[in-house]
């Protein structure tokens, strides 16, 4: 039997792939939209294993899964026997004889690999502490939707080089576009990318010259779940990073700026931009259903 295609990192995906299922979740926007059915994918079901928290990627996931014919079960480490020390390997063998895919928000990066080399059914990574794919599918939807191809073009991320800086990484490179990261030292984002994507990726630690000609400027919390207790020097350090009015002056005259949320207004991100008429970050969120949908498509095809 062969291998079952997996979504841990983009890097599981050729450019044109990714490319593909951007303009499908596009597709099959105005297909929910305008009440088109495609329900494609009767009886066949995804468990959803949560170790932390979720409001977009357990609710896009749930209906994304209906609006496909399908469902999802909601697993928490809290009420399985995986967080009672149940082996990843053999939660994943038994899962997979019984769901057709599955998605997992966890810790440790490794899990999802281990849980992934035993599974026979995809696996879709929804947040490690290493990367967060899925969002980038809906940001890449967004930005496409906006502004068309983002090859070229020059992106800023401001603030903690976390998961979602690092699967920014990934998106530069098979989108190929420039990435400027604007972090304080200390903060910078996987080391092992970094050097990995030399050609398109850099460090700049003040943020006035990182979102010059900026033509996308994201941030995301400065401390990550499982990061709580880092939060007060996480905000002293990161303080001068807060996308606000005045970074966004100094980009490109039509720049968009996003952020994954959940946010915290007056930390990252000014309560003015957050609640901004003219934000693309609600497009952004709402594009966790159709960008999920296409990867489900692409992953059950
Ligand atoms: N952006 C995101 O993944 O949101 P949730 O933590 O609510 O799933
Ligand atoms: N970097 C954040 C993203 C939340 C969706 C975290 O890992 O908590």
């Amino acid at each position: 039997m062969s291998s079952p295609r997996h979504f841990l990192t983009l890097a599981n995906l050729t450019s044109d792939e990714l490319r593909g299922i951007i303009d499908r979740a596009i597709e099959l926007k105005k297909l929910q939209r305008e009440g088109v059915a495609h329900a494609r994918y009767p009886g066949k079901v995804m468990a959803m294993l949560f170790s932390k928290a979720s409001t977009r990627t357990r609710v896009s996931f749930e209906v994304g899964m209906r609006q496909l014919g399908g469902s999802a079960l909601f697993l928490s480490s809290a009420d399985t026997q995986l967080g009672r020390g149940e082996p990843i390997e053999d939660t994943a063998r038994v899962l997979s004889s019984m769901v057709d895919l599955v998605m997992i928000r966890t810790h440790e990066h490794a899990s999802v690999e281990r849980f992934a080399d035993v599974a026979s059914v995809p696996v879709i990574n929804g947040l490690t502490d290493d990367f967060h794919p899925c969002q980038l599918l809906a940001d890449m939807q967004t930005w496409f939707e906006h502004r068309g191809d983002i090859r070229g073009r020059r992106v800023c991320w401001l603030g903690d080089g976390n998961n979602m800086c690092n699967s920014y990484i990934n998106a530069a490179r098979l989108l190929d576009f420039e990435l400027v990261v604007a972090c304080p030292a200390g903060y910078e984002p996987d080391a092992h990318l970094v050097a990995a994507n030399r050609d398109r990726v850099s460090i700049e630690a003040r943020p006035e010259v990182a979102v010059r000609g900026a033509d996308l400027l994201i941030t995301d919390v400065w401390a990550s779940m499982g990061q709580e207790e880092e939060q007060q020097a996480r905000s002293r350090a990161m303080a001068p990073y807060q996308l606000n009015h005045d970074l966004l002056a100094g980009a490109a005259a039509d720049a968009l700026y996003m952020h994954c949320l959940p946010a915290h207004r007056g930390e990252e991100i000014s309560g003015e931009l957050m609640d901004a008429s003219d934000t693309v970050i609600w497009d952004e969120a709402e594009n966790r259903l159709h960008a999920q949908k296409a990867l489900i498509e692409f992953l059950l095809d």
